[in-house]
């Protein structure tokens, strides 16, 4: 419980991707998400920490993917890469956020973000096809200091 309310913070995802968990990658998750995304989609990754996703998707799916999360050390990384990324906090995200995405995804992120935030992004993306993937969070914290 306690490390789910750290997480909800920049702070935490500072640390994290700065110690090693830019090592994070479950291709298996990204490949079955992939599958449900249609080819040439406008895609928005919620979340994209640093751009794993996105980049299956460009080069996979030939999709126009740009990717969200308030993580400087991810979204540095995800540059580095030339992926587009853009800085937001998805707590203050609004429907002309992702207006020109038909597609959202979201990987491993909802279940860091607490209710009635959760709903309202999800109330954001409803006239988008959403592919999500959530972990229990007694998991994700495996990944995380496993
Ligand atoms: C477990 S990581 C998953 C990253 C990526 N989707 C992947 O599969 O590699 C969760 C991501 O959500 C981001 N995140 C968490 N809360 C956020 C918020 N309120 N606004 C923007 N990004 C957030 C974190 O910075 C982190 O990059």
């Amino acid at each position: 419980m306690r490390l789910w309310r750290v997480a909800q913070e920049k702070e935490y995802w500072a640390d994290v991707w700065g110690e090693g968990m830019r090592k994070f990658d479950v291709p298996e998750v990204y490949a079955r998400i992939a599958e449900h995304v249609p080819m040439g989609s406008s895609v928005a990754d919620l979340g994209c920490g640093t751009g794993l996703l996105l980049q299956r998707l460009t080069m996979e799916r030939d999709c126009h993917a740009v990717g969200y999360d308030f993580s400087d050390q991810a979204l540095s990384f995800a540059r580095k890469l030339f992926l587009p990324v853009i800085e937001l906090d998805l707590r203050n995200l609004t429907p002309d956020d992702i207006a020109g995405a038909d597609v959202v995804t979201l990987a491993f992120t909802l279940e860091w973000i607490p209710d009635p935030v959760r709903h309202r992004i999800l109330e954001a993306c409803k006239d988008k096809l959403c592919v999500v993937a959530m972990t229990p969070r007694w998991t994700i914290s495996t990944h995380l200091h496993g």
